[in-house]
């Protein structure tokens, strides 16, 4: 059966991990948004390989071609500000969150009911998403986990993000080399934790890295867990 809201508390809240997967859209008008790459393929393995610990899941996830992963919560949204409001409203009953949805950083600063008739020049005015991850106020023992994506400088940029996000950790994923970070490609990738640690996978799937991550997230639960009896 599926881990819907109602039972989520049956089966322990505080345990609950909350996924974010897939791309958001931005609308311009209702036929025409901003959108990017991500296929969801991350989001969802993370989510799988939490279930398969036993762990509820819910999973907050933009539009993707991928089967819902069997026995988690499953939210459909579209916009940045859709899944920073499903977030929220989940996080304060759920011990961590791994943020591996691709956030557009952008959206149109207005969305047009009817749709936009073409004309020989057009600028498009763009106001910025609020940080889901760097804005959501997490309280003591929850564990934040977050994606960097990065063509230039990664290991700096993760670093900053780890910090200026307030992460217990981040997967730092490089793009624009000979290896692609979209859909069931493999890729590169460095985990950096707040506590120092820091290790880096190369040509490596998604499944396997998930699994990597997941336990990273069982690991930083318990250990948040245990400080926060003492
Ligand atoms: N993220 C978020 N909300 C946003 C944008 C990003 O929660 N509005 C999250 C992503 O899900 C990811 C992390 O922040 O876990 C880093 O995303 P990334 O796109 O690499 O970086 P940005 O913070 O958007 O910064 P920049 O685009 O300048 O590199």
């Amino acid at each position: 059966m599926g881990v819907t809201r109602k039972n989520l508390k049956k089966h322990g809240t505080g345990r609950t991990v909350l996924v974010t997967a897939g791309p958001t859209l931005e609308y311009l008008d209702p036929v025409r948004y901003l959108t990017n790459r991500s296929t969801g393929e991350m989001g969802y393995s993370i989510a799988k390989e939490c279930l398969k610990k036993g762990f509820p899941v819910s999973l907050i996830t933009g539009p993707v071609f991928l089967p819902p992963p069997r026995g988690a919560e499953v939210v459909k949204v579209d916009s940045a500000s859709d899944m920073l409001k499903e977030v929220s409203s989940r996080a304060p009953s759920c011990g961590c969150l791994i943020m591996a949805a691709a956030v557009c950083d952008f959206r149109p600063a207005e969305r047009q009911k009817r749709k936009i008739k073409k004309k020989e020049k057009m600028t498009l005015r763009l106001i910025k998403n609020k940080d889901i991850l760097g804005t959501l106020r997490a309280k003591s023992g929850f564990v934040k986990i977050g994606f960097a994506l990065e063509t230039d400088n990664d290991i700096k940029n993760g670093l900053k993000k780890l910090k200026d996000k307030r992460l217990d950790l981040i997967v730092v994923n490089k793009a624009g080399g000979k290896r692609s970070p979209f859909g069931k490609s493999r890729t590169d990738y460095t985990i950096m934790e707040k506590n120092g640690g820091s290790k880096s996978f190369k040509n490596i799937s998604k499944p396997v890295i998930a699994r990597v991550i997941a336990d990273a997230a069982e690991r930083l639960m318990r250990e948040k867990h245990e400080k926060t009896k003492q």
